[in-house]
């Protein structure tokens, strides 16, 4: 498959089988996503993997933090719990934060473009990738910095999931809708 072919086919996967991740599969995805593009070579990225008993762990936090964060909705709880439940491996990524604003933001977009690299490979080696800022993904709360050892001077950008997709959902797949970049784009 070509790159852009890749890009094409490329989807978000929330639901996976039961099947473990092996060990160099999630290495070549970490080797890969090192390669990325990155503003003087300051390789701002950090990635935490979390699997087996550590992911038993995070699904208790990610469980009282949906129960503070959505009272009222416990199907909603339910559905995330079961979601995150079989999911085999989750990878939280950390960007550096800089002396300035603007090397902070550059240090952001590389690790950006670092995940978006493991996004593309992943799909090459047959696995599910979603990267999740929300909901389960808990980025936006302290408990996820405290479940990293809270790194000092590293911002978290995204919970990757990650397993082999489930076959029954990915034929369910919706098609992949776009603006056309004709709407997107000005030409100056
Ligand atoms: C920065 C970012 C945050 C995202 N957060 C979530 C999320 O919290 N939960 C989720 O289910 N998907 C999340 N996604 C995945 C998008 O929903 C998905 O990419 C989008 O629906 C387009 O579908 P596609 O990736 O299959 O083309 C996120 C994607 C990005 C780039």
């Amino acid at each position: 498959m070509s790159i852009i072919e890749g890009l094409y086919a490329r989807r978000a996967i929330r639901n996976f089988d039961h099947r473990e991740v092996e060990q160099e599969k999630i290495e070549r995805l970490l080797e890969v996503a090192t390669l990325a593009p990155n503003d003087r070579m300051r390789e701002p990225w950090s990635f935490y993997v979390i699997r087996g008993e550590a992911k038993e762990k995070y699904e208790q936090v990610v469980y009282e933090y949906l129960q503070e964060r959505f009272p009222t909705k416990p199907k909603l709880i339910e559905g995330s719990m079961k979601s995150i439940k079989q999911t085999p491996v989750l990878l939280i990524v950390t960007s550096d934060i800089a002396s300035t604003e603007e090397d902070t933001k550059d240090n952001e977009y590389a690790t950006c473009c670092a995940i978006h690299s493991m996004w593309l490979a992943a799909q090459e080696l047959n696995l599910g990738f979603v990267w999740r800022t929300r909901g389960v993904g808990l980025v936006h709360d302290k408990r996820s910095y405290e479940f990293i050892g809270a790194p000092e001077g590293k911002k978290i950008i995204g919970t990757i999931c990650l397993g082999y997709p489930d076959a029954d959902h990915l034929n369910d797949q919706k098609e992949k809708k776009r603006t056309s970049f004709q709407e997107k784009t000005v030409w100056l």
